[in-house]
């Protein structure tokens, strides 16, 4: 999956990108990070990307011909992927969002500071807008980080393991059971006994009831949504009881 970026500001994503396990996956190519800085299309001597609002008032506007070259030069007229604005005016960010946007082979996505950028991008070149939550930042560039990440682990071959991405906490709607690793006991704290019995059967059951338990407590938004089983709400029941 090819993924467009564009920015005022692109030395600010390379590090992360370059990184870890998207580092890795880029090597292996099953994603492409082009980042592209908005500038290198501004037109005028001095390079500028802003202006002066129309009506008055504080603060600059991004200029629209700058980004609407930018985005139709690299991804053509029309653009031939989604053209995703980062903004806190968007559609809420969420895992259902990112597995719907793992399906497309590109999508484009475009950085905006957040003060202003002439209402026309959003209009005819902007495909969709989307917020990474209800607050503020200076900018699109890591809300776009937080969506190439969020998307490309859900690519085939980007984790070590296959199945993790339906493991998740949200992939159902239920928050994850708690792992632990060696030592058996560390500072006084043991790990549960049934995670040392070796009985898979009750290791997965277990598992499950923290999950069903964890979410109750923390998310009882997300456990309405999450699909039960009979057992799952029996046990709910019973924990209720007692
Ligand atoms: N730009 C500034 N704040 C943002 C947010 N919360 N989500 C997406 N883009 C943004």
């Amino acid at each position: 999956m090819r993924f467009d970026v564009f920015t005022l500001i692109p030395e600010s994503l390379e590090p992360y990108l370059q990184s870890s396990i998207l580092k890795r996956a880029a090597e292996r190519h099953i994603v492409e990070f082009h980042l592209y800085n908005i500038r290198d299309w501004a037109t005028d001597k001095h390079h500028m990307t802003d202006d002066i609002p129309y009506g008055g008032g504080g603060g600059m506007v991004m200029k629209p011909d700058p980004v609407f070259s930018a985005v139709e030069e690299v991804t053509g007229t029309p653009p031939a992927c989604p053209v995703v604005l980062l903004t806190p005016q968007g559609r809420l960010f969420s895992q259902a969002v990112a597995r719907e946007l793992a399906v497309h082979p590109r999508i484009a996505l475009i950085a905006g500071r957040y003060e202003g950028l002439d209402e026309r991008v959003r209009q005819y070149l902007v495909t969709d807008e989307i917020s990474i939550g209800d607050y503020v930042l200076t900018g699109g560039e890591l809300p776009a980080l937080v969506l190439i990440d969020a998307i490309a682990r859900l690519l085939p071959g980007v984790l070590g393991d296959p199945e993790a991405p339906q493991k998740d906490s949200h992939a159902e709607n239920l928050l994850e059971y708690p792992h632990y690793t060696r030592p058996a006991e560390f500072r006084g704290w043991e790990v549960p006994d049934i995670l040392r019995s070796g009985d898979h059967a009750r290791i997965e059951r277990w598992r499950r009831d923290q999950s069903l338990l964890r979410t109750r407590q923390r998310r009882p938004d997300m456990l309405e949504k999450a699909v039960l089983t009979d057992k799952d709400r029996e046990f709910l029941a019973k924990q209720l009881e007692s």
